[in-house]
């Protein structure tokens, strides 16, 4: 229905433009020759101000090359997926069969993640992941149109179990929304905690995106763990430790999380989340010139401060960049373009990273420390963190 009231819509307007005198095959040369992207991200829910960080930073990276791909011109398509992940093939079929995208760039969420993947399988459309982490994406169902410029869902967390048992905690509490990503950052956590001598003695869940911590940080406190590991991220995470300080845990048990936690909330969790240690792949206060220029420009460009999300959508702005470049923007050049996005090197605000094999990044993890309102770096928790890509099998 959608797409047959679109064709209706173009017949009349070039009826319009025909019977005005306007030059048609001009026209249409014209808007075949640009480049059309797609964003899938969440605009609405928990999610929304990743959305737009990784759509800004996205923008960001084009803007800087004068806003164009392999010398053509952009066109803008987007879609708010919601974090739902029941309309996730749907929503991806309409900017891949409506809006005729070039390349998908989404999403956030890894359930929804899962339906653009299924589109991308069948359609063969470039697809860039800017930030989910569902494994399946680049292990056992990876493709050779999917790449991924964020991570893993274990990547943070096979970071984070030796820093807390360094520092003497040694039993703990893992609390998390059961989806996906929850549940993928836990694998992580347990593989890293144990092999470092931890002991996991209880994993608590609810359901995304509830925020209903209460009765589970009233378990928390009757268990009296060392300290309490999480994956939580957005609008969740600013209430997750609002309402862990609130309870007065924060006092006497020390939080860590993979580093979404503390991720674009600083100024919504105010105090609550002073003294949090996180594991993650970019860090606020990485004294690089690269990261320092970038959050400058993009504190001016957006009247914001960037986060890890920006990052991602900058570094996938870069990522197509290159790719565009080696086939002079020349998309449909599919086997030249994905040489060229596998073996990319992107320069990141986050330090230098590449593609691995199963097209994931393989980059370090560092360990960082709430302090007032920035992520301070302590270290590199763990270098150049590659996932295992099992399964992945390129066709
Ligand atoms: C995910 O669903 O994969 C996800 C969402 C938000 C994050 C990280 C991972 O911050």
């Amino acid at each position: 229905m959608t797409s047959r009231r679109v064709v209706l819509t173009r017949t009349a307007a070039v009826i319009g433009a025909a019977s005005t005198g306007l030059l048609l095959p001009e026209i249409v040369r014209a808007q075949s020759n640009r480049v059309r992207v797609g964003f899938m991200l969440p605009y609405t829910g928990t999610f929304a101000q990743l959305g737009v960080a990784i759509e800004n930073g996205f923008r960001m990276a084009l803007d800087e090359k004068g806003g164009k791909l392999g010398g053509r011109e952009v066109d803008f398509f987007k879609v708010d997926d919601e974090s739902n992940p029941a309309k996730g093939v749907e929503n991806a079929q309409r900017l891949v069969q409506r809006d005729r995208v070039d390349v998908l760039i989404g999403t956030v969420h890894s359930g929804v993640q899962m339906g653009i993947h299924r589109v991308a399988r069948e359609t063969g459309v470039l697809n860039l992941i800017p930030n989910a982490g569902v494994h399946a994406a680049t292990r056992a169902q990876c493709a050779p149109n999917v790449f991924r410029t964020s991570f893993t869902n274990s990547q943070p967390t096979l970071a984070l179990g030796k820093p807390m048992v360094d520092r003497g905690h040694k039993r703990a509490v893992w609390i998390t929304w059961n989806y996906a990503a929850g549940d993928e950052a836990f694998e992580g956590f347990e593989q890293s905690y144990t092999e470092a001598g931890g002991t996991i003695i209880r994993k608590l869940g609810l359901p995304f995106p509830n925020v209903e911590f209460q009765a589970l940080l009233t378990e928390i406190a009757s268990l009296r763990p060392d300290a309490v590991a999480c994956f939580f991220a957005g609008a969740g995470a600013a209430k997750f430790l609002r309402d862990y300080a609130a309870a007065g845990l924060n006092r006497t048990i020390q939080l860590y999380g993979s580093g979404f936690l503390t991720e674009g909330v600083l100024d919504a969790a105010g105090d609550a989340a002073n003294g949090v240690l996180t594991t993650m792949h970019y860090s606020d206060s990485l004294d690089t010139p690269r990261n320092k220029q970038f959050r400058l420009e993009y504190a001016k460009a957006f009247r914001m401060q960037p986060d890890v999300y920006a990052v991602q959508g900058y570094d996938t702005g870069l990522l197509l960049i290159q790719g565009a470049q080696a086939v002079n923007g020349d998309l449909s050049n599919k086997q030249a373009l994905y040489d060229a996005l596998r073996g990319a090197t992107i320069d990141s605000p986050r330090g230098k990273w590449t593609m691995s094999k199963s097209h994931n990044p393989i980059q370090d993890m560092y360990l960082r420390e709430v302090v007032g309102r920035e992520n301070k770096v302590i270290g590199i928790a763990r270098k150049a963190v590659e996932d295992p890509g099992t399964g992945c099998r390129m066709a």
